[in-house]
């Protein structure tokens, strides 16, 4: 898909994000572990959370759709999940995938994940190394690649992980495991990622104890039970587009309904302050158990900063979007210890840079980072730029380009069906042209 975006002179009005990927990508899996009825509101019905939907259904997990995000998980024997039929295509996500291995471990039978041609080239010897620790077998393409093969079962009752890495994907991968097999575990992370798994945990009753990065969960022989009604808030990650957006273009004004503050997923928020952003947090309340605000962004006049260490995995996904902002800085930015970025749907250190310059970013590159000096004051009428089917290079490029050119043309942007469907409605009804 081509998208073609005039130029924007400001941002005014309201918008209400789609809901939280990471979440709704969780919320589905609880929902297949929970032994009650469960309503859940406001699941994300976009690519990604789509395909951990239909690979839970290979694992015998039925859900009905009652109407648009709003599905009824039954109370029937049909929740124990077991060995899939068939092979699971995880397609573009890694959350599916990663989490989904976690869970197979702890599965008497063979798993096979499979994934398209961005996911089978991201790594995953990260998981296959402490769930292999943990007992289950796995068999992978060489240098730790997808397909995974699992064969899972019963698991060592307790398990002590020190991870290398701040992820998320890998985190949530052994607690769920330990959630359906039954053991203990303890994790410590070298700085906190997103907590989303054990929030659920902890709001399912669960015996977990988690902050600062260590998490100490021991799972009984008992069942799982969540709350009958489970609501899922706006996803921060798709708000900031339009929160950088408004920041970059002159008298913008915008408002963003009950956006999720989680703390592990508003590192960026700390760096615009920084950078001397003008936004207000409204309406702070909790939704399930997760905190939540509404946000007032206004135009600013921002300055560089430098960006490292640990709020990195708290703002992984916004880093692309925060180079896009930094063009607009007063000074240079300096983007740090961030060599995850090369490892996600695409590598988003270089193929930002690459397509960023074509609009006149003054930008270096290095293995874990880049530092943004300014931008040239070209002003081409139009510019063509690839977004790699990677939907937050999509996101973050139509925010440079409709800022900055007058015609803006981005192949490959129907990525955004992967966390974001009506990206480019919303920015289409927000923008002034
Ligand atoms: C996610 C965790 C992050 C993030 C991804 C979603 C999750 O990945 O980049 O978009 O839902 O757990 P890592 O945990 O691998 O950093």
């Amino acid at each position: 898909m081509i998208i073609n975006l005039p130029k924007a002179k400001s941002l005014k009005g309201i918008l209400s994000p789609p809901a939280d990927k990471s979440i709704s990508h969780r919320a589905l899996i609880f929902a297949a572990l929970a032994k009650n009825e469960i309503i859940i509101n406001n699941i994300l019905e976009a690519e990604d959370c789509l395909t951990t939907l239909e690979a839970l259904n290979k694992f015998g997990f039925k859900i009905g759709r009652l109407s648009t995000g709003r599905y009824l998980a039954k109370k029937l024997d049909n929740k124990i999940i077991s060995e899939p039929q068939n092979i699971i295509d995880c397609k573009n996500s890694g959350t599916t995938m990663r989490l989904l291995a976690g869970l197979a471990s702890s599965i008497a039978g063979l798993t096979i994940l499979t994934g398209d041609d961005s996911l089978r080239n991201r790594p995953m010897q990260r998981i296959i190394d402490p769930l292999t620790k943990m007992g289950a077998e796995i068999f992978s393409r060489s240098d730790g690649l997808a397909p995974l093969a699992i064969r899972g079962g019963e698991l060592q009752k307790n398990f002590y992980f020190s991870p290398q890495i701040a992820s998320a994907q890998l985190k949530s991968a052994i607690l769920l495991a330990v959630a359906n097999g039954g053991m203990a575990v303890e994790i410590n992370e070298p700085a906190v990622s997103r907590d989303h798994t054990e929030r659920l945990l902890a709001l399912a009753g669960e015996n977990i104890k988690y902050g600062l990065g260590k998490i100490i969960y021991q799972k009984d022989q008992s069942d799982l039970y969540l709350p009958d009604l489970l609501e899922i808030p706006g996803d921060f990650s798709s708000a900031a587009y339009f929160i950088g957006l408004a920041l970059i273009l002159s008298k913008s004004e915008i408002i963003i309904k009950e956006v999720g503050i989680n703390p592990t997923r508003t590192g960026l928020l700390e760096i615009l302050d920084n950078m001397n952003a003008k936004i207000e947090i409204l309406n702070r309340h909790q939704l399930g158990n997760e905190p939540v605000a509404d946000l007032k962004i206004n135009y600013s006049q921002l300055k560089g900063t430098v960006i490292s260490g640990s709020v990195i995995p708290r703002m992984i996904d916004e880093l692309p979007l925060l180079a896009v902002i930094a063009g607009f800085a007063e000074g240079k930015t300096i983007i740090k210890d961030a060599a995850e970025l090369k490892v996600k749907e695409t590598d988003r250190i270089e193929m930002l840079a690459l397509e960023l310059r074509k609009l006149g970013y003054q930008i270096s590159t290095n293995w874990d980072g880049m530092t943004i000096y300014g931008r040239e004051n070209i002003k081409p009428n139009e510019v063509r730029l690839d977004c790699y089917q990677d939907h937050r290079l999509a996101m973050a490029l139509a925010v440079a380009g409709t800022a900055l050119t007058k015609k803006i043309i981005l192949k490959n942007a129907d990525s955004v069906n992967i966390s974001y469907p009506d990206f480019f409605r919303d920015l289409r009804n927000l923008a002034i042209f």
